[in-house]
């Protein structure tokens, strides 16, 4: 992607439906024997990796637009094949809705990536808690039950995915399973709706403890709307402040991106918000502050990276820590090449702000990292090459396009 940085973003934009809304969504679909469709479904990578492992599934799967039609009465496996599974991480999703449905699953292994180790520990022990019998062998998963029955369980840590896995194993587990120290991401409560709009018994979402009650079926024809993307709203907020510009954001829920509304005020950020938009105008110079990376409500690990370009501008010294990840920080010696001036010490980045960013060649190493460089580059006073795109297009859906609308001159060069 080619930024020629300078231009003060203005204008209106419109969010795209939530990448880790719809990936747990169409994992859940194949809790339902009947067909179903979803709206406002964003056309990205990890959407449409998702839909291939649907369909080895035996699901079939029709996206159009924005809407995906999705009928799982034809699934035939329960195995999902290592190179899908190595494709995207999320895949491990699929777990706890094809054991809950099936009694049973098999996935390679996830490998760690880029940001971090990301075991599995967290939802093995608890699908092993619910009466699974789980085997790791020569790279695979594999996890068998008759017929999974409902427990107390209390997550280590309020992980995301494990309790995604775990509420779709327990939705039509025997009897009750309560889940304690939850995520409360919402995501979360977005899955619980989706689960008890097909029939579900599950309450508690959003808060820490979450409780399901067990149905023996799930499966009414439903439309369901995803929710709209919270870290693409704050990524936008934080286009709008870096470029010093006026930026209206529509089709977004402003409570879920508080922690980050709350840090562009701190900082001198002019942010006006109801209902479904939110308006970012830029100042001149602003702030700096401290950020630490925590569970939702807290500030969103997936935002670190791009409130670091926006600290990398401010006036002063900022500490960013990072608690969510242990290798979160690979953005740190692409943004020194554009001019930052920051430094790593073990869990925190000391974010020393500069007058201004340069242009660079700069590689993007995963999907949020690939979003601060563009930030970089459409603040820097020249020209930036952001290399590493295939990241960026598993989160970002129209980037460039949505960029361009706000008046950026941005392209992309095969
Ligand atoms: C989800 C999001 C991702 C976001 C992350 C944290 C999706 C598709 N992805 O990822 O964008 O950055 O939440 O908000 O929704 N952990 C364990 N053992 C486990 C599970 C997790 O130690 O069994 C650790 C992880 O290594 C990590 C931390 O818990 O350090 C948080 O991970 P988790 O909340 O599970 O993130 P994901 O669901 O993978």
């Amino acid at each position: 992607m080619i930024i020629s940085g300078g231009a003060r973003l203005k204008g209106v934009v419109t969010i795209s439906g939530a990448k880790n809304a719809i990936l747990p969504i169409l994992a859940a679909s194949l809790l339902s024997e009947s067909p179903l469709v979803l709206e406002g479904v964003p056309c990205l990578d990890d959407v449409k990796i998702m839909k291939d492992v649907l369909q080895e599934l035996g699901v079939k799967v029709n996206f159009v637009g924005d809407m995906m039609e999705i009928d799982p009465s034809s699934i035939n496996s329960t195995e999902v094949s290592p190179s899908l599974m190595r494709m995207m991480r999320a895949s491990n999703l699929v777990m706890g809705a094809l054991l809950g449905r099936f009694g049973r699953v098999r996935v390679s292994q996830p490998g760690g990536c880029t940001i971090g180790s990301r075991p599995m520990d967290l939802h093995l022990k608890s699908f092993i808690a619910l009466g699974a019998e789980v085997a790791q062998n020569h790279g695979f998963i594999e996890a068998e039950c008759a017929r999974l029955e409902g427990t107390d369980l209390h997550l280590d840590f309020p992980s995301v995915g494990a309790t995604e896995n775990i509420m779709m194993a327990a939705a039509m587990a025997e009897g009750t399973t309560i889940i304690r120290n939850t995520a409360r991401e919402p995501e979360i409560i977005e899955l619980q709706n989706f689960l008890n709009k097909l029939g579900a018994r599950i309450k508690g979402a959003g808060l820490d403890v979450i409780r399901i009650d067990g149905v023996p079926k799930l499966g009414r024809e439903i439309a369901y709307r995803v929710i709209p993307d919270r870290i693409e709203t704050g990524t936008f907020m934080v286009a709008a402040a870096v470029t010093r510009g006026d930026v209206l954001i529509r089709n977004t829920i402003p409570e879920h991106v508080e922690p980050v509304t709350a840090k562009l005020r701190e900082a001198g950020i002019d942010v006006q918000e109801k209902d479904d938009w939110i308006h970012v105008r830029g100042v001149d110079r602003w702030n700096s502050l401290d950020v630490r990376t925590m569970p939702f409500p807290g500030f969103p690990t997936d935002m670190q990276a791009q409130m670091m370009v926006f600290l990398s501008l401010a006036r002063g010294t900022s500490i960013i820590t990072e608690n969510i990840f242990e290798n979160r920080f690979q953005h740190v010696g692409e943004l020194r090449r554009m001019g930052a001036q920051i430094r790593v010490e073990g869990r925190s980045a000391v974010v020393e702000g500069v007058q201004s960013l340069t242009g660079a060649v700069v590689e993007s190493t995963d999907l949020r990292a690939g979003a601060a460089l563009v930030l970089g580059g459409l603040a820097s006073d020249n020209t930036t090459v952001v290399e590493g795109l295939q990241h960026i297009d598993r989160g970002y859906e129209k980037l460039e396009s949505k960029l361009r609308l706000l008046g950026a001159k941005v392209r992309r060069e095969a």
